[in-house]
């Protein structure tokens, strides 16, 4: 029992008044690892963003801003070319309300922070090699499918914060990363992302998708998608047809009440779960639905939960702050396998981190819990 005695002591350490009730944590789980990214070239350091003075009207949009003509071939007068990075446009931040005519061999395309509400194809006529397209912080309402006709090679398209209602259409088969966060999508047509097969990071998150607008199988065919965010919608069913192979899942902010039984059963992969600000509830969560092997990291907080959910010994930070729990018993919580073989140190549970705060616990903690997570780090209660 020296090693639960030494994590009690440790424990009271972390425990003191001024780490409870802390709202962040001092030691932030860590970030999950970003999916494999082409390397890109540096930006240039932006001008003040337009977004301090956002003007209402478009007649009140200031005027795009030029450049003399460049001594370099093809470069638009909207857009700076560095002879470093000849592949490279940057034309971010120049108030710009279309796309300027792309030159042929461009691979980067930068356009972030304009006021561009439409994208056409006749831009794109020369821009066959793109591969990375940034259009964040516009105001595009629309893209002509034909777009993606002429760029068949792209792997990145940015277009967060925009007025998108939905998920462009014909997009290229090529593309590794789509982020249409913050735009006002409500509509995604039936086969919107069959042909992705190499998508890896889907992001959609602060949008107005409900259950009725995803079809059952609008995922399904997403066999290479390891991050698909949805946090911030109005769903209160869990997606179905997730790819199985997903690492990182994200539904923070949307109306889930339950989860169906045998959800995760297939995921070999997923190691975040983020529901944090659901409808979750005790009974909506069956007893075993997070026993998933391979989860590190479970968000949970601000939900209606009363019971701590069952959970795998390799669960390493578990987030339950902010819900309705009253009791916690380490023998009940304790993974299967820790009770199993309390000799082994292979079944030691990795529970690093947790959160508790803003339910109705107060210390001490109790001995079972310090006895079975042998390796907590810091509760916060
Ligand atoms: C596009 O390519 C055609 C044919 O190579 C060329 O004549 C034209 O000037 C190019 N346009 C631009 C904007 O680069
Ligand atoms: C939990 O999952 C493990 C494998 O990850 C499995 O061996 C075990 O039987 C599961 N426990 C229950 C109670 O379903
Ligand atoms: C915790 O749960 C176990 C098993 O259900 C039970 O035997 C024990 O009495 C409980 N501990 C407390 C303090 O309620």
């Amino acid at each position: 029992m020296r090693a639960g005695f030494g994590s009690y002591s440790l424990l009271l350490l972390l425990l003191c008044p001024v780490l409870l009730g802390q709202r962040s944590p001092q030691r932030r789980p860590k970030k999950p690892p970003r999916p494999a990214v082409t390397r890109k070239p540096p930006v240039p350091a932006a001008p003040a963003a337009p977004e301090a003075m956002e003007p209402a009207e478009p007649t009140d949009f200031p005027p795009p801003i030029l450049n003399p003509p460049s001594p370099y071939d093809n470069c638009p007068r909207e857009c700076s070319c560095n002879p470093i990075y000849p592949h490279t446009l940057y034309c971010e931040n120049r108030n710009l309300r279309r796309v300027p005519q792309i030159p042929p061999d461009i691979y980067y395309l930068y356009l972030r922070n304009n006021y561009i509400d439409e994208v056409t194809a006749d831009a794109f006529k020369n821009a066959t090699d793109l591969k990375w397209v940034d259009l964040a912080n516009n105001r595009v309402r629309r893209v002509d499918r034909e777009v993606f006709k002429k760029i068949p090679n792209l792997l990145y398209l940015y277009m967060e914060r925009n007025q998108m209602k939905e998920i462009p259409t014909d997009l290229p088969e090529s593309l590794e990363q789509l982020r249409l966060s913050r735009n006002q999508i409500s509509k995604i047509p039936a086969g919107a992302f069959n042909k992705l097969e190499h998508l890896v990071l889907l992001d959609l998150h602060h949008n107005r998708i409900s259950d009725s607008n995803l079809g059952k199988n609008v995922f399904k065919d997403l066999k290479n998608l390891m991050q698909l965010n949805l946090a911030h919608n109005i769903l209160r069913k869990m997606p179905s047809n997730v790819p199985t192979g997903i690492f990182q899942l994200f539904l923070d902010r949307n109306n889930i009440e339950d989860i169906p039984q045998d959800y995760f059963k297939d995921f070999n992969n997923l190691a975040f779960i983020r529901l944090n600000y659901n409808q979750l509830n005790d009974k909506g969560l069956p007893k075993m639905v997070f026993n998933i092997s391979s989860l590190m990291d479970l968000h949970l907080a601000h939900n209606k939960l009363s019971v701590v959910p069952h959970f795998n010994g390799r669960l390493e930070h578990l987030h339950l702050n902010d819900n309705q729990i009253e009791h916690l018993n380490g023998t009940e919580i304790c993974p299967h396998s820790a009770l199993a073989n309390p000799e082994d140190s292979g079944a030691v549970p990795r529970l690093r981190y947790l959160r508790l705060d803003g339910n109705h616990l107060s210390p001490p903690i109790p001995m079972d819990v310090i006895t079975c997570f042998r390796h907590l780090h810091s509760i916060v209660i």
